[in-house]
Formats: structure tokens, sequence, C-alpha cells
């Protein structure tokens, strides 16, 4: 038994070591999805459809869908979030075709409907809160998490750009190299938000999930407090 026990616990030891090996060295920011804030939603809505859309498609979604879910209009997405097509029901398709964006970034851009779920929302809210300028890549700048990626800083001009800084006695780290419009705290919140969005996009059922769960357990209580004097009733007579 004794040995039984020891094996099972190297072995979950080493499966945890290997789990920590696979994500790499760097350290990944914690990000706690909040479904449930419309706001911030909408937000990550307006940034996505406004910088990333242009390369990255998420044809899982649809225009219509995402105005239900966030609670918006046809109306107020047709004029605020939709620059690649004018019918609401289309899905979030993009007009630069594979070819093109094959030349043009040597490589093919992927689509970002499912993203959240293949990469984890810790890894992208990380990502894209990690470019930094380096002169010995193509376009000049490179990822902590994702080495030579062949994206560029799109948001920049929010951010600013970063500078990977080699001290001897601390790990490489990030520094700020040139300022942004916004502060570092308020560039989060953006990143935070758009990730939240791309969250959501991946799992859109997630919301009316969240949304029935609670008239789900509310049933169940109400059938517990029907069945439970039912149940006393029926047995009563019975020893
Ligand atoms: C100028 C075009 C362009 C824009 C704009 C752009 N990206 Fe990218 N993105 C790329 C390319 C190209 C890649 C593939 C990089 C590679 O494989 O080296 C990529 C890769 C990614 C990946 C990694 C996907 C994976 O799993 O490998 C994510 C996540 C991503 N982009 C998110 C975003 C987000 C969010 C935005 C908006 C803030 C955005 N991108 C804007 C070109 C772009």
């Amino acid at each position: 038994m004794k040995i039984l026990i020891t094996s099972l616990f190297f072995s979950l030891l080493s499966l945890s070591a290997a789990g920590h090996a696979a994500s790499g060295s760097v350290h990944l920011d914690h990000f706690e999805a909040d479904l449930t804030n419309t706001a911030s939603l909408q937000r990550g809505a307006r940034t996505f459809t406004n910088y990333c859309l242009s390369c990255h498609s998420a044809s899982y979604m649809r225009y219509n869908r995402m105005a239900q879910d966030l609670g918006l209009t046809d109306k107020q997405v047709l004029e605020n979030l939709m620059f690649a097509s004018d019918k609401i029901g289309d899905t979030m398709t993009i007009a630069m075709r594979a070819e093109d964006a094959e030349k043009w970034f040597g490589t093919a851009v992927p689509d970002l409907s499912v993203v959240s779920r293949s990469r984890g929302t810790d890894w992208l809210y990380t990502y894209l809160r990690t470019f930094y300028k380096d002169p010995a890549t193509a376009i000049g700048t490179n990822n902590l998490v994702f080495d030579k990626v062949g994206m560029p800083h799109v948001l920049w001009e929010q951010q600013g750009y970063l500078a990977l800084e080699h001290d001897d006695d601390h790990d490489p780290h990030l520094s700020s190299a040139t300022e942004g419009d916004l502060s570092k705290s308020e560039y989060d919140g953006m990143v935070y938000d758009l990730v939240n969005f791309l969250g959501y996009i991946g799992e859109p059922s997630k919301l009316q999930r969240l949304a029935l769960g609670k008239w789900v357990l509310l049933y169940l209580i109400i059938l517990l407090l029907v069945a439970y004097p039912m149940k006393k009733a029926f047995w009563k007579d019975i020893k």
C-alpha cells in the first residue's frame, strides 16, 4: 500500500512538472473572465472589430448573435462595429485573401473564433501585453510567449513599445521603451476587455448556460421542498 501511494505521489509530481515545462519558462499572468460584465464585453468587441478584424476573422461568430448577447441593437452594431460587412446576419469574416496574408506576413493569419480555448485566456492576456522591440526579427518586434511571431504590435499606440532587458542577476524582463497613450493599468484594462470578449466568442452559449443555471437550481430547490414532505407522508406508517 505504502509503495502504491509513494509511486502515485511521484507520478503526480512528474505530471505537474511536465505541465510546467510545456508552458515554457515564461510566467503567464492569471486572467479571471467575467462574462456577466456586459460593458466589458462591449468594449472588447469594439477593440476587436477596430484592431483585429482587419487581419483575423472570427468566422464562427455572427454579428446579430453578438448584438443579442451583448445587449446591443442591430443598428448599434451596424453603425459602430461593422467595417467588413453590412449584413447583420453575416459571420465575422475578413476581406483579406489567404494567399495575400501568406505573402504579407509569411504565414496564414489564424481565425480567432476559438483561440481562447486552444491557447487559454491566461496565454492571450499575457501575449497581448508582451510585444517588445527586437531588431533581430524581420518586423522589428517579438513577443515573450510567442517567439518570432509574425504579428506586429498592433496596439502600440495604446501601450507604447517595450524593450527586453537582460540584467545579470534577474531573468530577462520587459520595461517601457516608449510611452503609449494609455497608462499601464489602462492598457491592462483594455486587454482585459478584449480577452474577455475573445473568451465569449470561444463559447457564446456559456452566457445562456450561466443564466439558465440559476433557474435550474431554483427549480431543484422548489422540487426538494415539495418532494421531501411528500416522502415523509408516504413513508410515515412504514417502520
Ligand atoms: C496586421 C495584421 C494583424 C492584426 C491587425 C492582428 N493580428 Fe494577430 N496575428 C497576425 C499574424 C500574421 C499572426 C500569425 C503569427 C505567426 O504565426 O507567426 C497572428 C497571430 C495572432 C494570435 C496567435 C494565434 C495562435 O494561436 O497562434 C493571436 C491570439 C492574435 N494574433 C490576436 C490578435 C488580436 C487580439 C488582434 C487585435 C488586437 C490582432 N491579433 C491583430 C496578424 C495580425
